[in-house]
């Protein structure tokens, strides 16, 4: 039997022990990033680009739930790497919608590729529901003057690498087909789609190849051994990392570098370094 003094005594330590995840959760991990470096193999690959790095940020959710000197920091480790391409997979900032100056200034010190920066929009990028378009045209600008290129269900070409940008699923403005029939099928290609969800819609006929995602988060928090409880997405399979899919793809989701709410849990945020190679 427990007596007193033992009882307290394993209270104290338990209280300690909750103290000190709910202080790592809170303050350490979510500021904690993980440069994840991993192959890229690309069918067709230019030889002009074998081993070029490209780095992917997404879901920075630059604002003020996120230090503006922990995303600063970032962006510096990212630019010391003098990647050949930036890949920016959406939710720069989250959805405060009058921060466009502190958006700006932030954005003005992001990283670029040697060859290439390109990005695509989130979710946040749309204000209020993901319903205000006009605040997505106002980043979208803002972003370009920093000097990412915004694709919006568009497509760009990266010394023989064909980019497909697509747009945002939950603001009602994926709409991929315009931009998959500019992809020239044989060559090269890579698609960035923030949400996951989008590679099971039936819209990929003409696309062979990685999907980059982000959106996740990775659920932020994860009990070891156990899948995260919270998911924004339809498809529970898709929590963070590398997923094979039907039709030849393949599709990377980013744990991200930011966070909606200040918690992450064995799920640490992570700026990817992809070498890519020909598959
Ligand atoms: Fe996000």
């Amino acid at each position: 039997m427990l007596n007193r003094r033992r009882f307290l005594k394993l209270s104290l330590s338990a209280g300690a022990a909750g103290l000190g995840t709910g202080l790592y959760t809170w303050k350490v991990e979510p500021h904690w990033l993980e440069l994840v470096t991993r192959p890229l193999p690309i069918c067709g690959l230019p030889t002009s680009l074998s081993g070029a790095r490209l780095v992917q940020l997404s879901d920075l959710h630059v604002g003020p739930r996120v230090d503006d000197s922990y995303i600063l920091e970032t962006f510096e480790r990212v630019a010391a790497l003098k990647p050949e391409i930036i890949a920016y997979t959406g939710d720069f900032i989250s959805n405060h919608y009058d921060l466009f100056d502190h958006t700006e200034r932030i954005y003005a010190r992001s990283p670029h590729g040697r060859l290439a920066t390109v990005g695509i929009l989130g979710n946040h990028e749309y204000g209020r529901a993901w319903s205000q378009p006009h605040v997505a045209e106002r980043l979208a600008a803002l972003l370009r003057a920093a000097g990412i290129e915004i694709l919006r269900n568009s497509v760009t070409e990266v010394s023989g690498l064909q980019i497909v940008g697509l747009d945002d699923l939950w603001a009602h403005h994926f709409d991929p087909a315009p931009a998959l029939e500019m992809v020239e099928a044989g060559r090269p290609m890579l698609a960035l789609s923030h949400n996951p969800d989008t590679v099971d819609l039936p819209v990929w006929n003409r696309f062979r190849g990685w999907v980059l995602s982000g959106h996740t988060h990775g659920g932020q928090c994860k009990p070891p051994f156990l899948p995260p409880p919270l998911l924004p997405v339809k498809n529970r399979r898709y929590t963070a990392g590398e997923f094979e899919l039907a039709g030849d793809r393949r599709m990377y989701i980013s744990r991200g570098v930011g966070h909606v709410m200040q918690v992450r849990f064995n799920v640490r945020p992570e700026a990817t370094v992809f070498v890519l190679e020909s598959a």
